[in-house]
């Protein structure tokens, strides 16, 4: 019997995760879930209610009573059915995004939200801790990583591709290192490689090559059991 596939896609930032993803998703005919924009949207919410970033009673309500989707085929977030995707890319969102992260009863609304939106059916979904919290018996268990200063290149890159052109590279470096500091050393689902992942550096791979280095991880693991 067809059984759904989760393939599971963690790193750090600027690893390229969300490009990768993505590909895998429209090559797979999977859906794609983007974990950090559910983080990213709740901090967006509580930042626009004032809602301090240490409080983890009202940031769990607000992580409970989000509507959070994406919508089908499209990088489109839209939080409570208002469209979000550019808004949740603002650097301070970034910055609260790291810190609403850390918060377990967010981590825990979150997660649920997660399995809900993976039920039935095959998905590629990246975060931190999707292959070690999320889908610990995921199919595919990818860790993807690149040098600290190809993934500040990216992120600047990223950066100027939304106009924003002011910040230094060195500062994206002291911003990057220190969120990835906090996402690493959280007490609550920290970013760690599971230990049955593949671990991928594509700091010297085009996004094809890594694509297709996954795909063949996808194929060996599903050809023999009529997995879809
Ligand atoms: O991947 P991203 O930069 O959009 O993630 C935003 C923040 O959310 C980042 O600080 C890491 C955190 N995050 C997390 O803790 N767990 C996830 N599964 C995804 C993201």
């Amino acid at each position: 019997m067809a059984k759904r596939v989760v393939l599971a896609i963690d790193g750090p930032a600027g690893a390229g995760k969300s490009t990768i993803a993505r590909t895998l998703a429209e090559r797979l005919g999977y859906i794609y879930i983007d974990t950090g924009a559910m983080y990213r949207a709740v901090a967006l919410w509580a930042l626009r209610l004032g809602v301090a970033l240490d409080d983890s009673h009202r940031l769990e309500r607000l992580a409970l009573e989000s509507n959070i989707e994406f919508a089908p085929g499209a990088s489109t977030v839209l939080l409570n059915g208002e469209d979000v995707t550019e808004a949740i890319r603002a650097p301070e969102v970034s910055e609260a995004a790291s810190k609403v992260s850390a918060v377990p009863a967010v981590r825990r609304a979150l997660v649920a939200a997660q399995r809900r939106m993976a039920q039935g059916t095959s998905v590629v979904m990246e975060g931190r801790d999707i292959g070690t919290v999320v889908f610990p018996d995921a199919l595919v268990k990818v860790f993807l990583d690149a040098a600290p200063e190809v993934r500040t290149a990216r992120r600047v890159q990223d950066l100027a591709a939304r106009g924003e052109t002011q910040t230094q590279a060195d500062e994206v470096a002291r911003q990057m290192a220190d969120r990835d500091h906090r996402d690493r050393t959280r007490p609550e689902a920290p970013l760690v490689q599971a230990p049955d992942a593949t671990y991928i550096d594509s700091s010297a791979l085009p996004p094809d090559g890594v694509v297709e280095a996954i795909l063949k991880l996808v194929r060996a693991k599903t050809s023999n059991g009529g997995i879809h």
